[in-house]
């Protein structure tokens, strides 16, 4: 894009919706979910009724979504780290028993370990990808790792099947092959090798909160999972237990209605962002020296975000001062997502060694996200690129 067109398009597009950060609503909802809210109060507004979980249009969601993503089992939820949590109590740790977690990466995951008196062991995640790097993995794993616990980061598909090949090279002595578990709160409908994620972890968790890819009022989320036995413990657990121990962790049958109507337009939905980051590809080729969002050939990303990364040159200071143009000259505030996580929260911080992970420390000072959304129209993509082009001008000539 030359300086002129962006110029010209900084002037006269700037968009009436201020597209920032990971945009508060990530999906959209259209008459269908209205009508499934007001067709599910009505339903429920009785005495001999009411506002339970798990009626029928609740077990029809998990069932409809079980299918459409590959997996056996669904348990709606109240959120994601609920349904995080749920995993890593399945896990059924010992004192002493070690979890992977990538670095890079939202805070609940780790949370969820620490909460079950588990030791997460961070690791490593690849410069391009963003996803835990295998190599890495295996570097550190031990007789004591009883899980592998990847993010699907940032929208695409993390090498779950490396991961499982990893963890069978290395049994736990009394528990077998360290789990497989997924965290794909930001990653719905990814796909590694035609294969949605959900349909390769032994559990995997998906978030419907308000900036996801779809969406159940506000909150929500889903657990997935192909052991008949671990749905059923799970699913306990989500219930106030009974042989096991469990509390509360439900979605109501409102928000599940309007999950369903979201499960019928995701694919859609999902059409529309990565229709929105081919465009931006197209507009920042050759942006020089930003590298754009990096897809292997065997992964289909959904652009829950649209990833970019600042040379090492510009790690840190310079990064954060294209940051502050893009917010303060041109309204378009990009989020950093994420710096290693144990940054971002005290108490991982405290209970954890973050002493050895030179490449997720240089990677939280280069990376950042431009916003996306399935509603951004062209006019807009246009602006939102010509502002990072004129940005990365301003920082080249200091
Ligand atoms: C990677 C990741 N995991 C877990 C969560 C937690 O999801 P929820 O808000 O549904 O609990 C989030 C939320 O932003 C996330 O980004």
């Amino acid at each position: 894009m030359d300086a002129d067109r962006r110029r010209e398009i900084i002037a006269t597009q700037k968009p009436d919706i201020q597209w920032a950060n990971e945009p508060r609503m990530g999906s959209y909802y259209g008459p269908e979910e209205f009508e499934a809210v007001r067709a599910e109060m009505e339903r429920c507004n009785r005495p001999d009724v009411g506002f339970d979980a798990h009626n029928e249009v609740s077990h029809e969601f998990e069932d409809k979504f079980a299918e459409w993503c590959g997996a056996r089992y669904a348990l709606t939820v109240n959120g994601a780290g609920s349904g995080l949590d749920m995993a890593v109590m399945a896990l059924d740790l010992q004192p002493g028993d070690e979890v992977i977690v990538p670095a890079i990466n939202f805070k609940a995951a780790a949370l969820a370990v620490l909460g079950q008196g588990g030791k997460v062991v961070w690791c490593e995640v690849d410069e391009r990808t963003f996803q835990a790097d295998p190599a890495d993995v295996e570097a550190r794993i031990t007789d004591r790792t009883r899980a592998i616990f990847p993010v699907h980061m940032n929208g695409m598909a993390a090498p779950i099947d490396a991961y499982v090949e990893i963890a069978e090279n290395h049994p736990h002595p009394r528990f077998g092959p360290p789990k497989v578990i997924g965290d794909a709160a930001r990653s719905c409908g990814a796909r590694l090798k035609d294969r949605r994620v959900g349909s390769w972890e032994w559990i995997c968790v998906f978030s419907f909160h308000t900036m996801k890819n779809m969406t159940t009022l506000g909150e929500g989320g889903m657990v997935v999972t192909q052991e008949a036995g671990d749905a059923e413990r799970m699913r306990k657990i989500r219930g106030f237990g009974g042989d096991v121990w469990g509390t509360n962790y439900k979605m109501t049958n409102v928000q599940a209605a309007v999950g369903l109507v979201q499960l019928g337009r995701i694919d859609t939905m999902l059409d529309q962002r990565r229709a929105v980051a081919a465009e931006r590809n197209g507009l920042l080729a050759g942006i020089d020296p930003i590298e754009l969002p990096y897809v292997p050939e065997d992964c289909w990303h959904s652009y829950y975000l649209y990833t970019c990364l600042v040379p090492e040159e510009w790690a840190g200071e310079k990064r954060d001062r294209l940051l502050q143009i893009m917010r303060e000259e041109f309204d378009v505030p990009c989020v950093v997502a994420n710096p290693p996580c144990y940054h971002s929260n005290q108490f991982l911080f405290n209970n954890t060694d973050h002493s050895d992970l030179p490449r997720s420390e240089l990677l939280g000072q280069r990376l950042f996200c431009v916003p996306i959304h399935p509603q951004i129209s062209s006019s807009d993509n246009e602006y939102i690129c010509a502002a990072l082009w004129e940005a990365v001008e301003r920082v080249k000539t200091g």
